[in-house]
């Protein structure tokens, strides 16, 4: 494919440290040295604790991959216990999840904490990766790229069909022209995500479990670069 393609797994939260280091040496063994074609980009989102060992095996194994983190605190840097802020992030990952439909149901991450959480991140340079469930929901000003993710098709196994996914994609697109690129989520696999590459609006997805096995990232990754 021609056009720029995002691909972004989203470990959410799982795999002990020992499984994140198989990951990336599995994942080596596959990519064997090589690059990705320069209109792809892979980004992987691990748990907080393990982006330094992330950041550390993907230069020495000398990996395609970007990485990215899944959450960020509100607030800047300063007396927040267990908090990890923007600018503490920026030093390890090139990207950010916000407003994802687990954190905005679990954590009751509403559309005013969102937004403090997009111009933290905007503030220290990252890129963010907006989530949505729906065509109507907020985008805060700044954001570059949207997700979207109806709630029904992650960790389902149900898809939605890539004329809805990009039927969506579209409206968000006209609603807000300053998006750069919409990228769709909900149980995307190396079988079908050529089907929502293919959609014109489409610039890329978010894997979430197929992201956690470095065959099937692997294989994605491949499909999207044919
Ligand atoms: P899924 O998750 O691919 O497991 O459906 C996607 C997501 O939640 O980002």
């Amino acid at each position: 494919m021609t056009k720029d393609i995002l691909v972004a797994g989203n470990w959410k939260s799982n795999k002990t440290l020992s499984q994140a280091e198989d990951f990336f040496r599995v994942f080596s063994e596959k990519i064997k040295g090589e690059s990705l074609p320069q209109n792809l980009t892979a980004v992987v989102f691990p748990s907080l604790i393990h982006l330094e060992k992330a950041r550390f095996l993907i230069n020495d194994y000398r990996l395609p991959l970007k990485l990215g983190a899944q959450n960020l605190s509100a607030r800047q840097e300063g007396a927040f216990t267990g908090e990890v802020a923007a600018s503490q992030l920026s030093d390890l990952v090139e990207y950010i999840l916000i407003g994802h439909s687990e954190r905005r149901k679990n954590y009751a991450e509403d559309d005013e904490i969102l937004a403090q959480k997009s111009d933290r991140a905007i503030e220290a340079g990252l890129k963010i990766i907006y989530c949505v469930s729906d065509k109507n929901d907020r985008v805060p000003d700044g954001v570059d790229i949207v997700a979207y993710e109806p709630v029904w098709a992650i960790g389902t196994g149900k898809a939605a069909t890539a004329q809805e996914a990009e039927e969506t994609a579209s409206a968000i697109k006209s609603k807000h022209p300053k998006v750069s690129r919409i990228l769709y989520g909900g149980s995307v696999n190396p079988d079908n995500i050529v089907e929502f590459l293919k959609m014109p609006t489409i610039g890329g997805v978010l894997p979430g479990k197929t992201s956690l096995d470095p065959d099937q990232f692997f294989r994605m990754l491949k499909n999207a670069a044919e």
